[in-house]
């Protein structure tokens, strides 16, 4: 059998669309002040698919994967113009007592796998590299929690789309040409009062979600309150629903904090811009998220994520 090569305009994207794992670790870094950090860090750009190919090729088990998201000033440090059409930075918003804070960070490293130690090993294998070029800013481990649940007790990420949708939700097309093959991602790490949810009847708890939470079935939608998360975190543009990817995480200690660590890819971070202020400003304004009164968010930014091709053409000197 012969293969046709695919044509050199083609971009290949990072591993944006790939299956639920069982593991992740979500790095949040800023670059250090001055010039001398900006070719560590570009290297490591270059360098970053096959430091993921080295480590992940020493499991049995693949699926170790890494994405790089870059901040909007990190993008203007690093690589100047052009720039992605839509990368700023995150937007924060404040309504009556509820916070969608913004937080620092120049570099995501958003690395999944099915067993957590390859997530570990990428993850210092990154970091000792770019050593004093970086300061991590926040770092979460998160795990998978029996059949795909949240702290809450619901199974989150099944309305994610799939196949060819999913390509289309998160990939950039002829919109932005230079950036064909990209994406924009956004993270939020929620802390839970777990006290305060469980204090809750599970009828009250399915009417805040919109689903059933034994079985996962979706409330019909007569029957949704009109706050339910899947009412306002449902947008819909010239009559077409549009989606986004998430893949949330739980995380958390035993005797400490807790939470989900909230992650979503879209082809235009203004989806989930939208969404997030449909749960926290309300839509309309004061018909809230009721998950915010159990869920605090004390991160949140904003990255674009180059396709891979882009990444592994960087060299550390860019001249
Ligand atoms: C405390 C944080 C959050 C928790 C615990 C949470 C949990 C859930 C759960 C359990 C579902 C239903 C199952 C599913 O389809 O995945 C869901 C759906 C969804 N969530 Fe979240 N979520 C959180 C934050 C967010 C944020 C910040 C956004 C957007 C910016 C978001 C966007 C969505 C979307 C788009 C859906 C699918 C709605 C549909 O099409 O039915 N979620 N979430």
């Amino acid at each position: 059998m012969t293969f046709s090569p695919l044509p050199q305009s083609v971009n290949l994207p990072q591993a944006v669309n790939t299956p639920l794992t069982r593991a992740a670790l979500f790095l949040v870094a800023t670059i250090r002040e001055g010039d001398s950090s900006r070719a560590p860090v570009r290297s490591l750009c270059g360098d970053l698919s096959s430091l993921v190919r080295a480590v992940g090729f020493r499991a049995v088990e693949p699926g170790l994967s890494c994405i790089l998201g870059i901040g909007s000033d990190a993008w203007a440090r690093l690589f100047g113009t052009p720039r992605p059409a839509h990368l700023h930075p995150f937007r924060e918003i404040q309504a009556s007592g509820r916070h969608a804070v913004a937080t620092p960070g120049d570099l995501l490293f958003h690395i999944r796998a099915q067993h957590f130690d390859l997530c570990y090993e990428l993850a210092t294998q990154i970091t000792s590299r770019l050593g004093k070029a970086i300061s991590v800013v926040d770092e979460v481990h998160g795990f998978r929690y029996f059949d795909a649940r949240d702290l809450l007790g619901f199974v989150d990420g099944t309305e994610n789309p799939t196949g060819q949708a999913a390509t289309d939700a998160v990939l950039i097309g002829n919109e932005d040409p230079p950036f064909a093959g990209g994406s924009y991602v956004v993270v939020q790490k929620y802390l839970h009062d777990l006290t305060a949810w469980n204090a809750l009847s599970t009828e009250k708890q399915e009417q805040i979600i919109g689903r059933a939470k034994l079985s996962d079935i979706e409330t019909a939608d007569e029957k949704k309150a009109i706050y339910a998360h899947n009412v306002l975190t449902k947008i819909v543009e010239d009559g077409q629903e549009v989606k986004i990817i998430r893949d949330n995480m739980p995380f958390g200690s035993a005797g400490g904090e807790s939470g989900t660590y909230f992650i979503g890819y879209s082809r235009n971070p203004g989806t989930i811009e939208q969404m997030i202020e449909n749960m926290f400003v309300g839509k309309p304004p004061g018909n809230y998220d009721r998950l915010l009164d159990f869920s605090r968010a004390v991160t949140g930014g904003l990255f674009f994520v180059p396709s891979a091709t882009f990444l592994d053409g960087v060299t550390a000197d860019p001249s």
